[in-house]
């Protein structure tokens, strides 16, 4: 009975204010709100920065197929999609198979050559540069997102923020290093242990790996204590054991030196194998538990 009532004043209405009107009020607001969503996102758009924009990353046509929630003013509304595999949980390691393209692997290697160097090691009590010789042979260069004028490590390193949310803030500068033949990094931890580096303000709890080139062979990134491995005592700290992972043009590899209670994941030791044919390009992004400020 009252639907009746309801459904009669609806009908009562409209024929008073005549259908023509009606039907001019709802297209006209109908364009209203479709130019102003228009006009409103392609504002946003246009302020960089503030809005890290999904558009650089995998704009998604999947909006439809999940049912979006409103974000928060600092959150998209859009949904990311970067697909890892979790490698192992003892470190914890994540591969990004084609995290960047082939064209942003390529412009990263460019503006690297430019500034090469031979890489450097943090020294422990009682190293000096002559006594470390060798254990690591790569050149390499340190280039911040802003320094990159073609843009890339800007978008890359937003999306590794993206995929590990740890704000980019925590980052170091990339580190870009080549390996050719022969050269190596002997297994080591990014993290710093205070009882040989000393008391430490910051450290790194996480190190981002992005693979710039196929390697022929050789060149994996090795982790000998994968799964607590090997841990007797009696690695060399050379041998190339354990879990590699094969760089692959493009792909990225994530892992944790730290436990989230802050100590050191012991392993986190990880390694370069030395390359046997073909020549390595890889840029690490070191992630620290403090904001980094430089
Ligand atoms: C920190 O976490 C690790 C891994 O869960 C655990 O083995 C270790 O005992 C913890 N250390 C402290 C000081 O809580």
């Amino acid at each position: 009975m009252k639907v009746k009532t309801v459904k009669g004043s609806w009908s009562f209405r409209t024929n008073k204010l005549g259908f023509p009107y009606v039907f001019l009020i709802c297209i006209f607001f109908f364009l209203a709100g479709f130019f102003g969503s228009v006009l409103f996102f392609h504002s946003q758009d246009d302020g960089h920065g503030m809005r890290p924009g999904p558009r650089l990353l995998e704009s998604s046509t999947e909006e439809t197929e999940y049912n979006l929630l409103l974000a928060g003013e600092s959150g998209d509304n859009s949904i990311t999609s970067i697909p890892f595999q979790v490698l192992s949980w003892q470190p914890r390691a994540l591969h990004f198979p084609n995290f960047a393209t082939a064209e942003q692997c390529e412009s990263i290697v460019d503006i690297a050559k430019a500034g090469l160097k031979p890489s450097t090691l943090a020294l422990r009590k009682g190293e000096t540069e002559d006594n470390t010789k060798g254990i690591r042979t790569s050149s390499g260069v340190f280039i911040s997102a802003s320094e990159d004028k073609t843009g890339t490590l800007e978008v890359i390193e937003e999306k590794i923020a993206r995929a590990t949310m740890i704000p980019r803030t925590h980052g170091e500068a990339f580190n870009i290093l080549r390996y050719e033949i022969g050269q190596r990094y002997n297994s080591h931890y990014d993290a710093f242990n205070p009882s040989e580096y000393g008391p430490q303000k910051s450290n790194r709890m996480a190190s981002f790996l992005l693979y710039l080139t196929d390697v022929q062979e050789g060149g994996e990134t090795m982790f000998p204590f994968e799964n607590g491995l090997n841990m007797d005592g009696s690695y060399g700290y050379e041998s190339c054991i354990g879990l590699k992972v094969r760089p692959r043009k493009g792909d990225g590899l994530l892992f944790y030196s730290l436990f989230p209670n802050g100590t050191i994941d012991p392993t986190s030791l990880h390694g370069s194998c030395p390359v046997i044919k073909g020549e390595k390009w890889v840029a690490t992004k070191w992630i620290r538990d403090q904001e980094q400020y430089d």
